[in-house]
């Protein structure tokens, strides 16, 4: 089974999960960011995983991406603008048949989602929904990610290759 995890992350949360759920689905899965999940990497894939952060309320954008560029406000450190956001790497997926599943990281609490776009975009690409979108929680506004999360995106990883079988 060939299957990747691609991420967007300004600042290494959903990076981190990725790479948890990579490990836990094994047989040489691969965590890549939007800007290396293309071409070979994505040629006949059973199963892609996609993850980003909720930025204002919903799935991260051009339009706030600039924002945070122009005004980062009390960050840690500069934002990694160096990939495409997920949106529009979902917008240039070559059509496919595996499946997929979707992920994002946020702040706990009622503050929006971008899993389920995700999936959405996933789906409108021709990939099969593999289980319920997921959500990793981190402890503050950029992070880090809430002890037990890596944890749980390693089980979940797990789980997806076991479904795949
Ligand atoms: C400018 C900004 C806006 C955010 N907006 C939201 C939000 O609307 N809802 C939410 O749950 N989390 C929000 N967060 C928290 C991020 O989703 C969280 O830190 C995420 O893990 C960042 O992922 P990354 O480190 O991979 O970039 C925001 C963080 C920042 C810096």
């Amino acid at each position: 089974m060939k299957a990747v995890v691609v991420y967007e992350s300004l600042w290494g949360n959903t990076a981190a999960v990725a790479a948890a759920v990579a490990e836990g689905i094994g047989l040489g899965a691969r965590a890549l960011s939007t800007a290396e999940a293309t071409g070979a990497a994505l040629a006949d894939v059973d199963l892609i995983v996609a993850g980003a952060p909720v930025l204002g309320f919903k799935l991260s954008s051009e339009k706030i991406r600039e924002s945070i560029r122009v005004n980062p406000g009390k960050a840690p450190a500069p934002p990694d603008l160096s990939h495409p956001p997920m949106c529009a790497w979902l917008e240039a997926l070559p059509a496919g048949h595996g499946r997929a599943a979707a992920f994002d990281t946020r702040v706990r609490g009622p503050w929006g989602s971008a899993a389920p776009a995700i999936a959405k975009g996933l789906a409108n690409a021709g990939y099969g929904a593999l289980g319920k979108p997921r959500s990793f929680v981190v402890a503050g506004k950029f992070g880090p990610l809430r002890e037990g999360e890596l944890e749980k995106a390693r089980l979940w990883g797990a789980e997806l290759a076991g479904s795949m079988q």
